[in-house]
């Protein structure tokens, strides 16, 4: 497990700070997390219409809480769907690995054995990412579509979640009371401003 690159679920108050790390790909990054360039407009969508009561969003933070890495696992009938991305500045140190290790013990542990990724057969970091950890990867009759296959879960599925979470959530909680002394957490900036004191007592 890396230790730069913890990852915890996203709260719902979260979700401006996704549309900001989303908006910042770039035209290539966006093609490859959407499997097209997608507006700007279209992002703010995608993200307002994510249903959080099923799905899940996966987030690693900087020491600002501002998101560097999100990866939205969308759960249906028999497979999950992955879209993953990293801030063009932070590839390339552990963060797409440990959101798509996270993503994988989730879907194991909801009993979902095939995951889908966008332009997984053309996305050779990917498709890296994958074989690295031991997934197989199965391409559809047509050669266009690959997937991934994941083992069913088990304890060992079972135990990375439950120790990844604890850990995001040390790091979050570490994060927001540093913030939070220095006057800088993202959530006062949305509290109302106090009232002036107007001197009346009583
Ligand atoms: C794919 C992505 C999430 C990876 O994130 P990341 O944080 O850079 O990933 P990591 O740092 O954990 O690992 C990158 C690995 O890919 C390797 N890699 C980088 N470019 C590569 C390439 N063109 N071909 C093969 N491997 C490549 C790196 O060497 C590294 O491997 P290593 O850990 O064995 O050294 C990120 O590049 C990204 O956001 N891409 C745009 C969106 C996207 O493609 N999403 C996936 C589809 S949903």
């Amino acid at each position: 497990m890396d230790f730069n690159a913890l990852t915890r679920e996203m709260g719902t108050e979260e979700t401006p700070q996704l549309v900001k790390h989303l908006l910042a790909l770039g035209m290539e990054d966006r093609r490859l997390r959407f499997g097209h360039v997608l507006s700007d407009d279209g992002i703010r969508k995608y993200v307002a219409e994510i249903d959080m009561s099923r799905d899940v969003v996966f987030v690693v933070t900087d020491a600002e809480l501002d998101i560097i890495g999100a990866a939205h696992l969308a759960r249906r009938a028999d497979h999950a769907e992955l879209g993953i991305s990293v801030h063009s500045d932070r590839k390339g140190r552990g963060i797409g690995t440990a959101l798509l290790e996270r993503c994988t013990a989730r879907v194991r542990n909801w009993g979902v054995r095939v995951l889908f990724m966008n332009c997984l057969v053309e996305n050779a970091t990917m498709m890296h990412l994958a074989r690295k950890q031991g997934l197989k990867i199965a391409v559809s009759g047509t050669d266009a579509e690959a997937f991934v296959r994941l083992p069913r879960g088990d304890l060992s599925s079972l135990a990375a979640e439950t120790v990844a979470e604890h850990l995001g959530l040390f790091d979050y909680a570490l994060k927001s009371s540093w913030l939070a002394l220095q006057g800088r957490h993202p959530a006062l900036a949305m509290s109302p401003k106090p009232r002036p004191d107007t001197g009346a007592s009583g």
